[in-house]
């Protein structure tokens, strides 16, 4: 066993972090941060450390975790959130509190996001309960501390400030309405007996967490998702982990931008049952963090693009190339792999080409299985742009997976850089 990989195992052990999804220099980076801090010579050393010690165990764990996240990080999804929550609300009859879940919770900001999202959108406090969980008990702490500074607070729409927090210095305290209705703890995702003595959960969000688990352990965690999400609920997922869901069976619930999934199976359509397309990543408001692909090996992948013959299902047509980015996105994140290609191909005839379009053409063609095709895309897309977060993971997944793990872990590294820059440059 490498010095290291005893170190890879143990994370993958406690939180499931797979290391293929942020590269071993992530890890190797924290461990030697911890020994430097336990003033230990040698990683045998910290190892012998690590064993004793749950502190030591908690410390790297805290090391290594990405506790990314800020308010109203995908602001549909909020939007569809208060419409669900209304309709289940008259589906229930209002006989009881709707119950959510923020499954990892990281600092608190998606709870409560969640919690002004339904307050702003009329439901009374007794209507709702938010519960937060996280393996972090450092990220809790946070979270009910309930004070947050500029980074928890991006993009343009930030009136919510306004009605939800009172600054004091330089940062800005959460309301206690807002606060009443969020219950923190900290908990694992991969313990079996997760919330099992509570009833099961309407609203489940489980965001940007899958992405750092290998396809075992996402399959595993699946099942406590599964379990902890009503039958006629909804789980929300990251924009990478749409694939993920559609291949385990859940359904996208077709709203745009929301990456909503309900545990409900669409009616069997006979006589072969098509695989129901699944979900594809949207671009990520920078920065992210260094994350898996969410389109494992090229064999598993749960359905084909049509290379000929497709739709150009252009309903309006459209003027300028920022829309139609954003309507390859969305087609893509509805699963509609055929249209989002002949968009993309739309795009190159009558623009300039972008980085972002070849993204997507790497990203429709792993889908459909076509690796090397795939690979020549998302090439094209590092030529136009050498540091495209997503471009750079996948191909190097893609690499990965094809036993090229010396060219893999460059990219990774280079994501990771790329990451590092970019989050550096978003906090001056
Ligand atoms: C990138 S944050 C996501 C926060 C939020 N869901 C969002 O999307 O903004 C990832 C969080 O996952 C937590 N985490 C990692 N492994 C976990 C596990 N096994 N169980 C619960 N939480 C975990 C980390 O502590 C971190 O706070």
């Amino acid at each position: 066993m490498s010095d290291e990989q005893r170190f890879f195992d143990f994370l993958k052990e406690r939180i499931g972090l797979d290391v293929a999804s942020v590269g071993p220099a992530i890890i190797e980076r924290a461990v030697r941060q911890r020994c430097h801090a336990l003033f230990a010579h040698s990683s045998d050393e910290y190892w012998h450390k690590l064993q004793g010690s749950r502190e030591e165990q908690q410390a790297l764990i805290e090391a290594v975790i990405v506790p990314e996240t800020w308010f109203f990080r995908y602001p549909e999804s909020f939007a569809t959130l208060v419409k669900l929550a209304r309709a289940r609300l008259e589906q229930i009859k209002g006989m009881r509190a709707l119950r959510l879940l923020s499954l990892p919770c990281s600092t608190g900001e998606e709870p409560y996001s969640i919690a002004m999202a339904l307050l702003d959108g009329g439901l009374a406090p007794h209507q709702f309960k938010v519960d937060g969980l996280d393996v972090s008990p450092l990220s809790v702490e946070r979270a009910r501390g309930a004070l947050y500074g500029k980074n928890s607070f991006r993009g343009q729409h930030l009136e919510f400030r306004e009605r939800h927090f009172v600054a004091e210095d330089e940062r800005y305290r959460l309301s206690e309405r807002v606060r009443e209705q969020v219950r923190l703890q900290v908990g694992n995702v991969l313990d079996p007996g997760l919330l099992a003595a509570e009833p099961a959960f309407d609203f489940v969000f489980c965001r940007n967490l899958l992405i750092y688990f290998d396809q075992p352990t996402q399959r595993q965690v699946f099942e406590v998702l599964k379990r902890l999400t009503h039958e006629q609920g909804v789980l929300f997922i990251g924009p990478a982990e749409g694939s993920l869901l559609g291949r385990l069976g859940m359904r996208s619930i077709g709203i745009p931008q929301s990456f909503a999934f309900s545990r409900q199976q669409e009616p069997e359509p006979a006589p072969q049952p098509a695989p129901q397309p699944a979900a594809l990543p949207q671009p990520l408001p920078l920065p992210i963090p260094p994350r898996k692909p969410a389109t494992p090996a090229p064999r598993q992948r749960p359905f084909a693009v049509r290379a000929a013959a497709v739709p150009v299902v252009e309903s309006a047509p459209v003027s300028d190339a920022t829309s139609l980015l954003a309507k390859i996105a969305n087609l893509a994140n509805e699963g509609k792999s055929a249209e989002a290609r002949a968009a993309c191909e739309g795009y190159l005839q009558r623009h300039e080409p972008v980085a972002q379009v070849f993204y997507w053409l790497g990203l429709l063609s792993d889908v459909a299985g076509n690796a090397m095709e795939a690979q020549g895309f998302y090439r094209k897309a590092l030529y136009l742009a050498p540091q495209h977060p997503e471009a750079l993971a996948h191909l190097a997944a893609l690499l990965a997976s094809q036993g090229d793990v010396a060219a893999a872990q460059r990219l990774q590294e280079r994501a990771a850089r790329s990451l590092r820059t970019a989050d550096s440059e978003s906090k001056r």
